[in-house]
């Protein structure tokens, strides 16, 4: 097994919705080492960049504005298997389609405020931790 790295997003619904401390309990529970944690409030030009692979979407922009209208935590997770295992946690992108006991089925409220993101391959991870902390030497 190989030891990853992912970019995790807690995002403005959980936050503001007062769930970061729960979705940071199951990180620890499911043994993650958290390597860099911040909070900010992303700017629409910020939230574009990040999700500029999205671009060319119909929900593009509803999706920057979201992310842009309130605090997130941003987080690079460490475990074996990092990437997959943080998106099980999670769940499906939709939280009508997630299984029980996942992050978005149980906190998410639409395809669009669904809680949380995770990084979706090993290329991605690095620009996304890239993004966020950029010069960083993550140890
Ligand atoms: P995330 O995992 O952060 O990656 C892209 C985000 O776009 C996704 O979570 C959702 O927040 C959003 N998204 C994906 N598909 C749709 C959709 N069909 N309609 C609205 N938002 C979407």
């Amino acid at each position: 097994m190989v030891i990853e790295r992912t970019l995790a997003i807690i995002k403005p619904d959980a936050v503001g919705g007062g769930v970061s401390g729960e979705i940071l309990a199951r990180i620890h529970k499911a043994g993650f080492r958290i390597v860099a944690i911040k909070s900010l409030r992303l700017t629409k030009a910020e939230a574009e960049g990040f999700y500029a692979v999205h671009r060319s979407r119909p929900f593009f922009a509803d999706l920057t504005t979201f992310m842009s209208s309130g605090k997130v935590v941003v987080m690079v997770l460490e475990a074996e298997n990092a990437i997959a295992r943080w998106r099980d946690i999670m769940g499906a992108t939709d939280p009508a389609k997630a299984a029980p006991g996942t992050i978005r089925r149980e906190f998410g409220s639409s395809i669009q405020n669904n809680c949380t993101h995770g990084s979706d391959a090993p290329d991605t991870a690095t620009f996304e931790i890239g993004y966020f902390f950029p010069g960083v030497d993550l140890i």
